[in-house]
């Protein structure tokens, strides 16, 4: 199979319905913030773009809750643009604005300047000509203290799986037929060619794990992972050096427990890591020291460090909304390459309680007497690994009535699709700003309480109409226990989710 028009990219099948918090301006911002970074307001109208936007969920929902920015995205797929347009109208978003080109067109149309530009999934996957088009429009669009956030396959830690995709990519396109039959094929021939004990895959024993991985995904997903023509695994240093050329220094990662040093590294390593001078050099090391497979670096045309006060006083200000009741702090836990971090001593449940009515500030917070005795910046840090375990997430300053009605609308959409197969994993807090993961039972279940309908009567019925079987990690459950099945994921919902989804806002 070949694929010209396209530049080699894979486009006969859409890619996933999936969500990435990270996408979040605000926890980008969260992330400069922490690293003493001048990071940009999301309360203030802005700019965004997503380089590569897929079903255009994560612009949908962050255009949803943010009435104030306007939202831009680029995709070559029409189906892509006609997701994400259909999830848009729905919800009578008129900030967002997606264009069907190919990023070697980015010149060709008119774009305002930017305050964030995204990409996700992109940068390995694209080949050098097309970087170099992203560069060109982030030199051209980015404002100055604008952030870029991208992600991309790293090394080392995929350097066994380089060649591995090379003799996949080699069978899958001497393969005939579907683009499905044509990735089975190569499974099953590389399956094969391991029978005959290749000394390559006795040298790289992690090949068998990541064989296994692939062989339990789509063919969806991994037509856009692995056989593109490109398909290559970065040097943070080489990424760093393109986005030099671009103006841009690298601020933070994403990933907001990568920027802890003791969450990241093991205690044998951080002696090594505190000897390194640069940035540069720290991010290296620690890429071999955690066998890095993927990064999500956030980079920022002309970093402002925060003068001490004004880092003080942001940090005061930062305000966070809880998505965990304190209890479900207990079953919480951040696992990290070098720790498994609980957070559920009295002063993170106090933390947690004091957000029990919506989002406060962290100033707001330490004026309580329970947690009389933080001060702001550590209230902050604390809530800064909080945010990194999903038991809370940064808040907007005001909701507006606009990001309300529009979260309503297009949340509305997205649990009529609940049960349908064809569901999106997340749904839109106005409260927050940003998507939140929420999955296809409990979306019923919440589609029930706006109904005022029996919640597990309900969601059986929504599965019955759609001719779709819950699933229960990933098998289905056999027709004669479903209902009981309902009613255990209905109790846990009632537990830990439903106060929090009436809390953000996330249905009238
Ligand atoms: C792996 S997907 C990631 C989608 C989305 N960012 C997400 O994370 O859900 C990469 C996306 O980039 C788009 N893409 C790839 N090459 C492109 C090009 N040359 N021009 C425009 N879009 C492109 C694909 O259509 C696809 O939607």
């Amino acid at each position: 199979m070949t694929a010209n028009w396209t530049a080699g990219y894979r486009t006969e099948a859409p890619y996933p319905l999936r969500f990435h918090r990270e996408l979040n301006p605000r926890r980008l911002a969260l992330a400069m913030l922490a690293g003493g970074v001048a990071p940009p307001s999301c309360d203030q109208p802005y700019t965004y773009m997503e380089l590569g936007f897929g079903q255009g969920i994560s612009l949908a929902l962050l255009a949803a809750a943010n009435p104030q920015a306007q939202f831009y995205g680029v995709d070559f797929m029409a189906e892509h643009v006609e997701h994400a347009r259909g999830l848009g109208e729905a919800a009578g978003l008129n900030n967002v604005h997606l264009s069907q080109i190919s990023f070697t067109d980015l010149d060709k149309q008119k774009f305002p300047e930017f305050d964030f530009i995204v990409l996700h999934g992109v940068w390995s996957w694209v080949s050098a000509d097309l970087r170099a088009d992203v560069l060109k429009f982030i030199t051209a669009k980015l404002k100055p203290g604008g952030v870029v956030y991208v992600s991309y396959n790293a090394m080392p830690g995929w350097a066994a799986m380089e060649p591995l995709r090379e003799l996949l990519k080699l069978e899958f396109d001497r393969a005939e037929g579907s683009l499905e039959a044509c990735i089975k094929a190569a499974l099953r021939r590389v399956r094969e060619i391991e029978k005959a004990q290749p000394l390559f895959f006795r040298a790289n024993p992690t090949i068998e794990i990541r064989l296994g991985q692939m062989e339990s995904e789509g063919a969806a997903y991994l037509a856009h992972e692995y056989f593109n023509a490109e398909w290559k695994p970065w040097y943070f240093e080489d990424v760093a050096a393109d986005f030099d050329k671009a103006g841009l220094t690298f601020a933070a990662s994403a990933n907001l427990h990568d920027n802890v040093t003791d969450l990241t590294i093991r205690p044998e390593g951080r002696a090594l890591y505190a000897e390194m001078r640069t940035v540069l050099q720290r991010e290296t090391l620690k890429d071999y020291l955690i066998n890095k497979q993927f990064r999500r670096d956030i980079f920022v045309r002309g970093p402002r460090i925060l003068p001490d006060g004004e880092f003080v006083a942001l940090n005061a200000a930062a305000r966070f909304a809880a998505l965990m009741n304190p209890d479900d702090l207990n079953d919480a836990k951040l696992t990290t390459e070098a720790a498994a971090l609980k957070l559920n001593s009295p002063v993170h449940r106090a933390l947690v309680a004091g957000l029990a009515n919506g989002a406060r500030t962290v100033s707001e917070l330490v004026a309580e007497p329970a947690l009389a005795a933080l001060n702001t910046n550590a209230a902050f840090g604390t809530l800064f690994l909080l945010t990194a375990m999903n038991a809370v997430e940064p808040a907007a300053a005001e909701v507006s009535p606009l990001s309300i009605e529009r979260t309503q609308r297009l949340n509305q959409a997205i649990l009529q699709r609940a049960a349908t197969g064809n569901s999106i994993p997340a749904v839109a807090s106005p409260l927050t700003g940003a998507g939140i993961e929420l999955n296809a039972i409990d979306q019923l279940f919440l589609r029930a309480v706006m109904d005022s309908a029996e919640p597990v009567a309900a969601a059986a019925e929504a599965f019955k109409q759609s001719r779709q079987t819950p699933l229960r990690d990933g098998k289905p459950i056999a027709p004669g226990e479903v209902k009981k099945y309902l009613r255990e994921r209905h109790a846990l919902f009632v537990k830990s989710k439903l106060a929090a989804c009436k809390r953000l806002g996330m249905v009238g």
